[in-house]
């Protein structure tokens, strides 16, 4: 699917703001991509999608989930908040034709990271929570700094796991498990 239609498909599935978020993702994905030298049209495109499940009625996930038969973890499917980007990464390969493994990783790594995460998902992972227009830009700054003074894409995803674990604690939301492995991962490098 070309650029414009992908662009025209994530904007009937989204808002106003989540298509704003996506617009930035991609921009800060591809800015990524050009700083880390790796393929910027593949990181701008999973930067646009990865949110393409955010906005479907938790209802409507469970039951899309049944019907295809979908393997995700419980302690996933009952959190609403992951839950879009595991959906999401199916969706993509579903209704955009999306083969390429490593973006539907991407994508469905984007909220919570994983261990040991590739450039490019660490690079997606990264643009979700830095991009400019709906995104804290002091937060933003700071991301930015780490990666021009230390060149280590690896201490700015730290950062970014340290900063949504305060922001759940100080929230009282639940911290899934694979939050916490991410963090005991990334601290331990
Ligand atoms: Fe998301
Ligand atoms: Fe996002």
């Amino acid at each position: 699917m070309s650029l414009e239609k992908t662009k025209a498909w994530i904007k009937t599935r989204l808002g106003e703001e989540k298509y704003l978020h996506s617009l930035g993702a991609e921009e800060t994905a591809k800015e990524l991509a050009f700083i880390f030298g790796i393929d910027q049209e593949k990181a701008s495109l999973a930067g646009l999608i990865h949110d393409n499940a955010k906005e479907i009625p938790y209802e409507e996930m469970l039951i899309y989930i049944k019907n295809n038969n979908l393997n995700i973890e419980e302690s996933i499917k009952t959190n609403r908040k992951i839950l879009h980007a595991y959906l999401g990464a199916y969706m993509a390969q579903k209704e955009l034709g999306i083969t390429d493994q490593e973006i539907l990783d991407a994508i469905k790594y984007h909220t919570t990271g994983k261990p040991d995460m590739t450039l490019f998902e660490k690079i997606i992972f990264l643009a979700d929570k830095i991009e400019a227009n709906t995104r804290n830009l002091d937060f933003r700054d700071k991301i930015l700094n780490i990666l021009k003074e230390t060149n280590n894409i690896d201490k700015a995803t730290l950062c970014c796991i340290d900063s949504t674990i305060r922001s759940l604690l100080d929230r009282k939301l639940p911290i899934n498990a694979i939050t916490i492995d991410v963090w005991n991962y990334y601290i331990g490098l």
